[in-house]
């Protein structure tokens, strides 16, 4: 690269940062499409986080993402949020609007995006269980909601976060906040379960969040989890006859719409996914 060459910046705030794969998914889709883009992770404490922020105006930056643990807090630095980042109550995306700073959310969208190009699911025909409804839920949920499902079931073990969500999304779409008793009898009523928990994630790979056994053919079983790339729940779905949907494809598709929203070119999903595949740098 030359040195002197005039380089666009973007990058992540968040705390602890260091282990992110997004710098290397994006920077591999900058350098794919010939653009003088560049990402970076910056590790944000919460007590800086106000200032970090004003940086992007001050350095001209194009953007960053934003994650944990500052989706929530640093809507109050914003100039303006999307009403659907508004509506899920995190931003993982800012864009730099000419000095006007925009939040918006890439999770959700995202995570359908990628149900829909990797999966055969007709969206409006189904019915869909959640599981859990913490953050990662709430994205999804109400993405989920917007692009117009059939019908949202959620299941939580705090059963009024999951009160609170199927309420937040409910004029979008019919939602109802389950039981994990209910679970049996709604296995066979939906077409799509997705665990948004953190059951079954690295290290504790031996647990499932939904009895295995209530796993059938004809159903999409998706995680969001994506350390292990098969979780117990996606191995048990298999060997069961349902399709399998992993966590990977979120976090590629989230990436992908980001990458977007601040350079106005189409993502190159296979040059991501290969890159988180198999890291060339
Ligand atoms: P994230 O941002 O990844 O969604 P979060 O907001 O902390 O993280 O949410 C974690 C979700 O996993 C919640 O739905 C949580 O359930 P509670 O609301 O009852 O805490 C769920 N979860 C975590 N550990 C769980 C467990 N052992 N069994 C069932 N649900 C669990």
């Amino acid at each position: 690269m030359d040195a002197n060459q005039h380089l666009t910046l973007t990058g992540l705030f968040g705390h602890p940062v260091r282990h992110s794969r997004s710098p290397q998914m994006q920077n591999a889709a900058f350098r794919e499409k010939g653009l003088s883009f560049v990402y970076t992770v910056f590790d944000v404490l919460p007590e800086r986080l106000e200032a970090a922020v004003e940086s992007i105006r001050v350095l001209g930056m194009r953007g960053v993402n934003v994650t944990i643990p500052h989706k929530v807090d640093v809507m109050n630095y914003l100039d303006r949020i999307t009403p659907e980042a508004e509506m899920i109550g995190a931003v993982n995306t800012i864009v730099n609007e000419n000095g006007e700073l925009v939040g918006h959310n890439t999770d959700g969208s995202g995570y359908v995006r990628s149900l829909i190009e990797e999966t055969a699911l007709s969206l409006p025909e189904s019915k869909v269980l959640i599981l859990g409804a913490g953050g990662a839920s709430r994205a999804v949920a109400v993405s989920m909601a917007l692009k117009g499902v059939k019908e949202i079931f959620i299941a939580n073990r705090t059963r009024e976060k999951g009160d609170e969500l199927a309420a937040r999304i409910a004029s979008y779409c019919p939602a109802h906040s389950v039981s994990y008793e209910d679970l049996p009898s709604l296995t066979n009523q939906v077409q799509l379960v997705i665990n948004t928990t953190s059951v079954g994630m690295s290290p504790n790979i031996e647990e499932t969040p939904i009895d295995p056994s209530l796993l059938h053919e004809g159903l999409v079983v998706s995680d969001l989890i994506y350390n292990p790339r098969e979780t117990l729940l996606l191995k048990e779905a298999r060997q069961r006859g349902a399709q399998t949907h992993g966590g990977l494809g979120m976090f590629i598709y989230q990436g992908a719409e980001a990458f977007t929203l601040w350079t106005g070119v189409e993502a190159p999903i296979e040059v991501m996914r290969k890159q988180l595949e198999h890291p060339t740098k």
